[in-house]
């Protein structure tokens, strides 16, 4: 919903999701509390891996040093964007590679062997020596090969993406106070 928790959320009001590329967003307040974590953890830089709802949601400093990957061209020509297939992670320009503190990833499929092509692209783009931190969303059982791919493991606070059937986690490999609560918009949850 655009307007969950008063305020309307731009980028939700402006871009229906296009099933043919598995967009499915995040509600406003899950946004919100992405968006306070990458203030909190990635103010230093964040790449933004197929997860356009939250760069765009950012404030105008911060996204200035954060980047935004992703296939749809329909942001080509935001100064952020960065024309990404993640098939083709060798493709991220040399540029940009070793450059940001923190990754926020939510790829268009669940499977191990496209976690192995976004992992493949987060390793490439975290700063040598950097924070290197991972925020991610996938489905629970992804739990051991996230660990092993990423060193990430899943948060209490699940998202709400409100057009998805099933309920996915979020998965960070670094301690979060925000996200070790439960998210009051899971019925589950609260
Ligand atoms: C499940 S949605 C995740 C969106 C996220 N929940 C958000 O609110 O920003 C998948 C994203 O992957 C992008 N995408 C689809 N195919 C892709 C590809 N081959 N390479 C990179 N990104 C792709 C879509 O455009 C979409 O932004």
């Amino acid at each position: 919903m655009a307007e969950l928790g008063g305020k309307r959320n731009r980028f939700l009001m402006k871009n229906p999701e296009n099933g043919d590329l598995n967009q499915y967003w995040y509600s406003k307040a899950t946004i919100d509390a992405i968006v306070a974590e990458v203030g909190e953890f990635g103010s230093g830089g964040t790449a933004f891996l197929s997860t356009p709802s939250i760069y765009f949601s950012l404030d105008r400093d911060l996204r200035a040093k954060c980047k935004v990957f992703d296939l749809d061209t329909k942001w080509a020509k935001d100064p952020g964007f960065v024309l990404y297939d993640y098939t083709k992670p060798q493709d991220i320009p040399e540029t940009l590679r070793g450059t940001f503190d923190m990754v926020v990833v939510d790829p268009p499929f669940v499977t191990r062997q496209v976690w192995e092509s976004y992992t493949a692209a987060t390793k490439l783009l975290l700063r040598p020596g950097g924070a290197r931190l991972v925020l991610c969303s996938t489905i629970l059982e992804n739990a051991p090969f996230m660990e092993e791919l990423l060193g990430a493991s899943p948060c209490e606070f699940k998202p709400s993406i409100p057009n998805l059937v099933y309920q996915y986690s979020l998965y960070v490999n670094y301690d979060s106070k925000r996200l070790a609560s439960c998210n009051p918009e899971i019925p589950s949850e609260a």
